[in-house]
């Protein structure tokens, strides 16, 4: 944690938003109609949790029941033991099984458009997923791939990408999904920690109108990494790859001489499901574990009640997150699927060709639930009014974000330029870790306050406490921590027990610990007032600082780096890095953007530092901290005049404010 746990500015805000009268009427019936009723299933939901999850649990399929719904042990929780499901089966087998085969399951669009402007559609129904992933899980299995093996997936939003995933919990692989922005040396560490010989990408994606050359950033982590013995590839660009015989095989050719026969594997609900690597506030990036029985379950009730999904409705959901962070695997496909509502899976960037795009495509297909990120909001915020009175958006019922924090100016503006203040907002605060929801509004109950995620999903034992764990008066800021186990928590860090302990049930005795600050207001409204640890949230994407210092510190010329987030009109955190320059080097333009260039390598273009100040040393506390506050302070301040910041005005700097330990 950093030098102190730092939560000072209060935000009042006191507009309400109940849910709209008619939200019922419009949305085939809310699930959860008033705060009461929320209020009376939440604390059923604690008091009695196995009977509430038992009863959600069985309306999904399982091979064999559970004989106990939940076991703790700090900090180990089993849910559903004993029982046996797969998670495909429920997402696509069971939804041919009762007679669905024939509805969309899931609605791509590309990003290029032809020369009318049309993008290329496809839709695939719950039969196609059948057999589509039936093929692939046994191309996979003549790859050599096992259950329990970890396949890892570095593709772009292609449909192919959801069948990839689904392909291998159906055979009761491991899937470890990599975002298509990380770089080969972010593929080579994740291969290599997570014993993965068997990846699956493209030859390239599309992004902005421009070519993302995923196979040829495979071909290098092949360099750095003797672990992949087995590429998989899908042609979606038709662009120049370097092929390797023995090693790479077409994806096309495979899948098309596959048998479409291949039931799902009976697994145990605590079977590893999924590996996600997400940035921590030390070192590498960590492997989240998640299971398959607890996770099946949160994700599906939690999708249906903050949507308030229901099949029957003509809804069309769309989430707009990348499949390769947690939102897509929980809130594009895992979660939507039982729920047999159609989720559009958008290609590209939210402003090729033009900064309409997403509006385009919610007229287009009559979008009814719309999900996205801060950070997306206040970019279609700057972009002007007029990209979205083009478009005719009333189809529109939910509107979601998650990811960060989202300032109330951009929240009034999503719902009344996007939502035309007919759409009740659900701020979802979640993590990698949680697996799912765990505080919003549910919108045909909770009053919405903009800013404020407001209240714990079932099952969930949210407080503010301090550093014993002892709850805190309303309106003081705090560390947020859950009390009590869900069924979506994080089994582990792969291969990393220590770190899986000492990082989130460590530092509050006895509670998870997700590493933010928040506070409670007098209504008991939860609000997130951003990390506590020196993780980073730039732009919705996770970093940790220690992993861009150690990037930029790895390049010749540098000594030291320090790096910190700053306020960002748009991305909401911006990257700052102090760094001290080898030898008698001068700091120049040139050496800014080489060392933006080597992050970017070593990280992904994600992590370039977007302001990079020289300091001949950088600032410490008598026993060796580098003293953070002091340069976060900095990075937000205007005083950037000089080229190079000396250690001397620094240590000033620090005394004049009380720094100095
Ligand atoms: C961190 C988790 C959850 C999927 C996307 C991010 C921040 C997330 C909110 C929100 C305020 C939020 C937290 C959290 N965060 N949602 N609605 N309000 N902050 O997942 O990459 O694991 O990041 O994102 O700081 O700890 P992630």
């Amino acid at each position: 944690m950093s030098d102190s746990v730092e939560i000072t500015s209060v935000l009042k805000e006191d507009r309400v938003f109940p849910p709209p009268a008619d939200f019922g009427a419009r949305s085939g019936g809310a699930h959860v109609g008033s705060l009461e009723e929320y209020r009376a299933m939440h604390k059923r939901s604690l008091d009695d949790p196995a009977g509430f999850w038992g009863e959600v649990a069985s309306e999904l399929d399982w091979f064999e029941p559970w004989t106990e719904v939940c076991e703790w042990k700090l900090p180990d929780a089993k849910w559903f033991l004993g029982g046996k499901t797969n998670i495909c089966h429920n997402c696509v087998d069971r939804q041919v099984d009762q007679g669905h085969g024939d509805q969309v399951a899931i609605l791509w669009e590309s990003e290029t458009t032809d020369s009318q402007g049309a993008p290329e559609i496809r839709r695939l129904t719950y039969a196609d997923l059948k057999r589509e992933t039936a093929k692939l899980a046994n191309v996979l299995e003549g790859l050599g791939v096992k259950k329990g093996d970890v396949v890892t997936i570095y593709m772009g939003m292609v449909p192919e990408l959801a069948i990839a995933i689904l392909a291998c919990a159906r055979i009761g692989a491991v899937h470890s999904v990599i975002f298509g922005g990380f770089s080969s040396q972010a593929i080579a560490d994740r291969v290599e920690d997570a014993d993965s010989s068997v990846v699956l990408t493209c030859d390239g994606s599309w992004r902005r109108g421009t070519i993302i050359p995923l196979k040829a950033n495979v071909d290098q982590a092949c360099k750095l990494s003797d672990k992949i013995k087995s590429v998989l590839v899908l042609t979606r660009c038709q662009n120049a790859i370097e092929w390797q015989d023995g090693r790479d095989h077409r994806w096309g050719e495979l899948v098309a001489d596959a048998s479409d026969v291949r039931p799902c594997e009976p697994m145990d609900s605590e079977d590893m499901l999924f590996l996600l690597y997400t940035s921590g506030s030390t070192g590498k990036p960590k492997g989240i574990v998640h299971t398959t029985g607890g996770y099946m379950v949160y994700t599906y009730l939690t999708s249906k009640l903050t949507f308030n999904l229901r099949p029957d409705e003509d809804q069309v959901y769309w989430c707009t997150a990348d499949i390769g962070w947690i939102t897509g695997h929980s809130y594009i496909v895992y979660g939507l699927l039982p729920n047999r509502v159609p989720t559009l899976m958008y290609e590209g960037a939210p402003n090729h060709p033009a900064p309409n795009r997403f509006w385009d495509i919610v007229e287009r297909h009559k979008v009814t639930h719309f999900y996205t990120a801060p950070t997306a909001i206040r970019a279609f915020m700057k972009w002007g009014d007029e990209h979205v009175e083009k478009h005719d958006l009333s189809s529109l019922q939910v509107l979601g974000t998650v990811g960060e924090p989202i300032n109330p100016e951009a929240w009034i503006w999503y719902r009344d330029v996007i939502g035309a203040g007919r759409c009740p907002i659900v701020d979802t605060w979640w993590q990698t870790e949680t697996g799912g929801h765990m505080l919003t509004p549910l919108p045909g109950a909770t009053p919405t306050v903009p800013g404020s995620c407001t209240l714990p999903f079932f099952g969930i034992d949210a407080a503010v406490v301090d550093q014993d764990g002892n709850e805190l008066p309303a309106n003081t800021g705090g560390l947020l921590a859950i009390r009590k186990p869900w069924p979506s928590m994080l089994r582990g860090i792969f291969g990393d027990r220590e770190r899986f302990v000492e990082t989130y049930f460590t530092k509050i005795k006895g509670m998870y610990f997700p590493g933010d600050g928040a506070r409670r207001d007098e209504r008991g409204y939860f609000w997130i007032m951003g990390r506590v640890d020196d993780v980073i949230n730039v732009a919705g994407h996770r970093l940790g600082t220690m992993e861009v210092e150690s990037a930029i510190a790895s390049h010749d010329s540098v000594v030291e780096a320090a790096v910190v987030g700053m306020p960002h009109e748009i991305k909401g955190t911006a990257i700052a890095a102090f760094v001290t320059l080898a030898g008698d080097l001068e700091p120049s333009d040139e050496l800014r953007q080489a060392l933006r260039d080597h992050v970017a390598q070593a990280i992904g273009a994600i992590a370039k530092p977007d302001m990079i100040r020289f300091c001949d040393a950088l600032p410490k506390t008598r026993s060796g901290k580098i003293m953070r506050r002091l340069l976060r302070d900095i990075a937000a301040g205007t005083d950037s005049g000089q080229d190079v910041t000396t250690l001397e005005d620094l240590t000033v700097l620090a005394r004049l404010r009380g720094d100095e330990e």
